[in-house]
C-alpha cells in the first residue's frame, strides 16, 4: 500500500537542487547552531538524525559526536549526502534508507542513541504520538531528543495543497506528546523564522522552534 504521508517522490525529485535554496541552508545552520548550544554534543555520543535529507544539519554535527546514523526515506536525498561524505572524507556518518515511522521493520531497532534529532521532518510524519514513542525507545537513559519544526501555521507554508503534512505544531500539545513518550521537556525556543511568500502569494513569517527533551527513567508500562 502506498503511504501518502511518506512518498519519497517529491524529495527524490528535489534532491539535486535541495541545497541551492538559501532559506533551507539558513534554517539548517540555525538548527545546528541552536542544537549545539542546547545539547552540547560530546565525542562519546551515538547520534541519529531522522529525515536527514542531504545532511545540511548532520554535516555540522558529525565532527562533534562519535558516530552518526543519518536516516531518510528518500534514496536521492541520501545520495547527495553520500557524495558529501566522500568529498569531505567523513568517516563517522552512516546513511540508512529507513522509515522509522513504520513500526514493523527497522534496521535500527537493536541500537541505542544518546542523541536523536531532526530538522523540518516531524511535520511529514503522520502519527506524531506513535512516532515519538518509537524514537523514545531508541534513546538511551539520559539521552536527548532535539526536534526543530514549524510552530502552528496557517496551512499555506507548503506550495502543494495536496501534500500530506501537519500544519506545524502547538508547543503545549507537542510537550504533552513528548511526556507521553516518556520524555521530559528541557527547553523550547524559537531558533529561526522563515520569511517567505506562501501558497496564497502573501509574504508571511513562519517561526521554527527547537524543543529538547530527555529520558530520565524507563517509560511506564501502563
Ligand atoms: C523537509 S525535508 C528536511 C530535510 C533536512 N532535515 C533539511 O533540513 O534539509 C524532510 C525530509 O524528511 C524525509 N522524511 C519524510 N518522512 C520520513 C520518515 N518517515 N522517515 C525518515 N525520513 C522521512 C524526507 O525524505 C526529507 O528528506
Amino acid at each position: 500500500m502506498v503511504d501518502a504521508w511518506n512518498s519519497s517522490d517529491k524529495f527524490n525529485r528535489e534532491a539535486s537542487q535541495w541545497d541551492e535554496n538559501p532559506q533551507r541552508r539558513a534554517v539548517a545552520l540555525g538548527v545546528a547552531q541552536a542544537l549545539i548550544a542546547a545539547v552540547k554534543p560530546k565525542k562519546t555520543m551515538r547520534a541519529l538524525e531522522f529525515g536527514c535529507g542531504t545532511g545540511l544539519v548532520s554535516i555540522e554535527i558529525a565532527p562533534l559526536v562519535k558516530r552518526l546514523s543519518a536516516v531518510d526515506t528518500s534514496p536521492e536525498m541520501l545520495a547527495v549526502l553520500q557524495e558529501k561524505i566522500g568529498t569531505f572524507g567523513i568517516t563517522n556518518i552512516e546513511t540508512s534508507c529507513t522509515n522509522l515511522s513504520a513500526s514493523t521493520e527497522s534496521a535500527l531497532n537493536e541500537q541505542q542513541f544518546e542523541l536523536i534529532y531532526s530538522s523540518m521532518t516531524l511535520h511529514h510524519i503522520d502519527d506524531t504520538s506513535a512516532f515519538l514513542n518509537s524514537i523514545s525507545a531508541l534513546l538511551s537513559l539520559g539521552g536527548i531528543i532535539a526536534l526543530a519544526d514549524l510552530d502552528l501555521e496557517d496551512g499555506l507554508f507548503h506550495d502543494d495543497p495536496n501534500e500530506k503534512v501537519h500544519y506545524g505544531f502547538d508547543r503545549k500539545a507537542l510537550s504533552a506528546l513528548l511526556n507521553g513518550a516518556g520524555l521530559q521537556v528541557m527547553s523550547f525556543e524559537t531558533i529561526y523564522t522563515f520569511n517567505k511568500t506562501n501558497r496564497a502569494g502573501i509574504i508571511a513569517l513562519y517561526p521554527v522552534f527547537l524543543v529538547t527533551a530527555t529520558k530520565n527513567q524507563s517509560v511506564p508500562q501502563e
